[in-house]
């Protein structure tokens, strides 16, 4: 798919306020830090779209982008970070869950995990909670470049056979992306393109 426009739309706390045009959206969730919205930048080819820091926490409201006039890219902000206050840490999960019982226009969530490490607890738990609820989701590894090429499946891989060891009987659909080195973009617009066509 070829990115003609992406623009900002809003940014807000609850699930409510966002727009209502009925076009299709898809959600960019995981922990703080791990890549959100230097993701949106890559796929979107912009600098800086989407507001990104070193320090965890950056993106704090919910932030609709909108593409080629037809559909809705969400930047949300990251959970499992402790440095934020415990109420404030409450507000983000509370308005996090409501965005993903409540979002009528969401097509697919992606979940984002760091190529790097292990299976997190909260991860798996959001990811379980998404099953639960029933929410379409794919896992999105972000920083490939920080891996050798040559172990970067291998990590994945070993990734998705914990999931299969633990609570789930099939692994959900996967990318492997790099912002800085712009790997798994053409395949990601793609999937987008794809649901976005029926
Ligand atoms: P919050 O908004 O705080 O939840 O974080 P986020 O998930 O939106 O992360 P963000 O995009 O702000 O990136 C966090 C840090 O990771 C920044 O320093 C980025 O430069 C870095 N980063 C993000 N993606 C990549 C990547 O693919 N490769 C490398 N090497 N660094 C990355
Ligand atoms: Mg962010």
């Amino acid at each position: 798919m070829k990115i003609t426009s992406a623009e900002f739309v809003m940014s807000n706390s609850s699930v409510a306020k966002c727009p209502n045009e009925p076009l299709p959206e898809y959600a960019f969730i995981g922990r703080s830090n791990v890549g959100k919205s230097s993701l949106i930048n890559m796929l979107m080819e912009r600098k800086s779209l989407a507001k990104t820091s070193g320090r965890p926490g950056k993106t704090q409201l919910i932030n609709h982008f909108k593409v080629n006039n037809n559909w809705f890219l969400v930047d949300l902000p990251g959970y499992g970070y402790a440095r934020v206050s415990k109420k404030d840490k409450k507000v983000f999960q509370k308005y996090i869950t409501e965005y993903f019982e409540e979002r009528r226009q969401l097509v697919c969530g992606f979940v984002l995990v760091d190529i790097r490490h292990e299976p997190q607890p909260v991860d798996l738990e959001f990811m379980e909670w998404l099953g639960t609820h029933q929410v379409p989701f794919a896992i999105i590894f972000t920083k490939a470049d920080k891996l050798k090429p040559t172990v970067i499946e291998k990590q994945a891989a070993t990734y998705l056979q914990k999931l299969l060891d633990g609570a789930w009987e099939e692994a959900p659909f996967h990318f492997i992306t790099s912002s800085t080195n712009r790997m798994g973009k053409d395949e990601l617009l793609g999937y987008i393109d794809g649901i976005n066509k029926g």
